[in-house]
């Protein structure tokens, strides 16, 4: 009988023990690639562990002042390696593969997630870092509340297209202007489109060059343009300019282009994308504009 508290004790010492153990083991300097990625670390109160980002990650704000490895596609082991981090985490869209296993080779542990626009991505990615970073709960809390902002848009989306029909959209990632890529089924801004209550006419698989002509000739109701160089009315203004058969198009005519930022698009779907999505839904829905502004 007079054994048992001291078993007890004992076992809550080593439980204390070994999660002190585990905390040691997990990786304290973190290289982060791909935009939406570093804001779940972020957002997992993991941005102090962060001794480099890509240049896609932006957001939080206060990333931009970490060095930067460079664009998350084109790596070099040399820049990684640098800040001696213990782990690389990025999705499917870093590379080069070669320089990935150069990484690896000098004994520094490359994380992968995925870059896929499904919720189950999300869900399976926050485990996943909030794993790593030893915030499992929080991890969990924040797949939650994702999906259930999400939920409440598709309500309000479904309410707004018993006014209006699903406009046909386009969605344009451009450079400086230049022979945009048009986001067709699978990609993140498919689901972007989808999410607010668009119908894509891209019918294409991935992303695809098509020609102004081409983009013209589908005669979209609105034009969401996003631009990896520029901003705003800078980026409207070469798109139009380097795709003149656009302004034939309905979405020029009637003024309905909305401008997206290009780092919602890369490192899977990350956490700014619901109150994105409001946006979004409101240049669709002009009736229901204000039922969005939430
Ligand atoms: C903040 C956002 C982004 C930045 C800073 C960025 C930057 C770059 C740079 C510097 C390059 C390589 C050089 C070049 O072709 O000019 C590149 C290539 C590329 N980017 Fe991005 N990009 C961004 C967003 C995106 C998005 C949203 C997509 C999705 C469509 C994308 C897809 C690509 C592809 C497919 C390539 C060619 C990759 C290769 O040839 O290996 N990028 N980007």
């Amino acid at each position: 009988m007079m054994r048992r508290p001291v078993a007890l004790i004992a076992l809550c010492a080593g439980l204390v023990l070994s999660t002190q153990a585990l905390a040691a083991e997990l990786p304290q300097r973190w290289v982060s690639a791909g935009g939406a990625l570093s804001e779940w670390v972020s957002a997992l109160g993991g941005e102090a562990h962060l001794v480099g980002v890509d240049t896609t990650s932006q957001h939080p704000e206060s990333l931009k002042a970490l060095p930067s490895v460079g664009y998350q596609r084109q790596l070099s082991a040399e820049g990684v390696l640098s800040l001696r981090p213990d782990v690389l985490v990025g999705t499917e869209e870093m590379g080069p593969p070669p320089v990935l296993a150069q990484i690896r080779k000098a004994g520094v542990r490359v994380e992968l997630f995925s870059s896929k626009a499904e919720l189950d991505a999300v869900d399976e990615n926050l485990r996943h870092l909030g794993q790593l970073l030893g915030a499992e709960q929080q991890a969990t809390a924040l797949a939650t509340g994702y999906r259930q902002q999400l939920d409440g848009l598709q309500a309000e989306v479904k309410q707004a297209q018993v006014g209006q029909k699903a406009p046909g959209v386009l969605l344009l990632v451009g450079h400086a202007g230049a022979k945009p890529l048009i986001a067709g089924q699978g990609t993140a801004g498919d689901w972007l489109l989808r999410q607010a209550g668009a119908r894509n006419l891209a019918e294409h698989q991935g992303y695809k060059n098509f020609s102004s002509e081409a983009l013209a000739a589908l005669d979209p109701d609105v034009v969401v343009f996003s631009d990896r160089a520029l901003a705003d009315e800078q980026a409207l203004q070469a798109l139009l300019k380097e795709n003149p058969a656009l302004a034939a198009s309905r979405a020029v005519r009637e003024q309905r282009l909305v401008s997206l930022d290009p780092t919602l698009l890369v490192g899977g779907l990350g956490p700014r994308l619901p109150a994105s999505l409001r946006t979004l839904a409101g240049a669709f829905y002009p009736a229901a504009k204000a039922s969005f502004a939430q």
